[in-house]
């Protein structure tokens, strides 16, 4: 890995709502070690990120909580995210869930609160609860995750307010063209999840020819292609020199045709699941 700089200046994005949101933050899934988190959310801050991903359903808000307390700096430094999970949806108890997640994490607000999964059935009206929290102040922004152009419609159909941020699978290996289409055309940010495709494009040839380029690596040139897109990653990692490699991409740019001969790399490669209660869904009808 090449050598970071002291201070790394990650920009943000402006989203739909005035609220702005750090291009690149630290994602926390599979993070339940004490240890491990610490040093992740340490790492991750002393590069310059301030955004940390979790979820309900990760097991490790309090985890994430604590470590972030430890860092002892003001709240208003930071971007945290949370998710609320199915069964919540399921049980209508969205604003239960959310409140739990501020007790685990220890903080009175979150800066972004999204809906995991679309869940058959449950769509409009756990949006409709989120759009209330977002109302008391108690999540400045709200998005969804998952979510294909059909259910964003829907949403947007029923209520007349649309997500925010749209978190979804994104990286070289599944640029998912037609969802960010359609979130650009709506002005829904997007957030790629699993951006380095759990290592899966590490040892492809182009990545690491063009990151040689600039003296980086396949994971940095990856990430990279994402901003460069506009859309802001969260890329999970335990080890601190990862971490570091992972923020360090925005001292250089790729040019038209290096962004054009990695789109080209698109082979649909899903890497996270999709879980087993929502298996049978049909994405490209679902509306509600
Ligand atoms: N909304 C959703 O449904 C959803 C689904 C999945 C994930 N997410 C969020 O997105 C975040 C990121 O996604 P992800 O964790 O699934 O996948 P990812 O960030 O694409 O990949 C993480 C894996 O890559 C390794 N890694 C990290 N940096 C590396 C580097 N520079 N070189 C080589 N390997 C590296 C990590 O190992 P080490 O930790 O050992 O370094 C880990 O095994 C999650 O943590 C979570 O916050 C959201």
């Amino acid at each position: 890995m090449n050598k970071v700089p002291d201070k790394i200046i990650i920009p943000s994005f402006t989203l739909n709502d005035g609220n702005s949101i750090p291009s690149l933050g630290l994602g926390v899934y599979k993070t339940t070690d004490e240890k491990e988190m610490h040093t992740a959310v340490d790492a991750a801050y002393r590069c310059g990120c301030r955004l940390f991903d979790t979820a309900s359903v990760y097991g490790n808000e309090e985890l994430l909580g604590n470590a972030i307390r430890d860092l002892d700096i003001p709240r208003e430094e930071l971007f945290l995210t949370s998710k609320v999970w199915n069964n919540a949806q399921r049980l209508g108890d969205v604003s239960g869930a959310f409140r739990r997640t501020l007790d685990r994490l220890g903080t009175d607000y979150v800066d972004l609160y999204l809906i995991h999964w679309p869940v058959p059935g449950c769509i409009r009206q756990s949006w409709k609860e989120l759009i209330r929290l977002k109302e008391s102040g108690l999540a400045r922004s709200i998005g969804v995750s998952n979510f294909a152009p059909a259910q964003l419609e829907a949403l947007e159909k029923e209520t007349g307010v649309i997500p925010a941020l749209n978190q979804i699978e994104c990286h070289p290996l599944w640029r998912q063209k037609e969802t960010v289409d359609y979130c650009l055309s709506r002005g829904i940010q997007v957030q790629a999840y699993a951006p380095l495709a759990r290592g899966a494009y590490n040892d492809r040839e182009i990545l690491r020819r063009i990151g040689s380029k600039y003296g980086k690596t396949a994971a940095q040139t990856g990430l990279r292609w994402l901003i460069q897109r506009g859309i802001s990653a969260i890329p999970k990692s335990v080890h601190p020199s990862r971490i570091a490699e992972n923020a360090d991409i925005f001292d250089f740019s790729l040019t038209d045709a290096e962004m054009t001969a990695i789109d080209a790399m698109d082979e649909g490669l899903r890497t996270a699941h999709v879980p087993q209660d929502l298996a049978d869904t049909d994405w490209a009808v679902l509306t509600d």
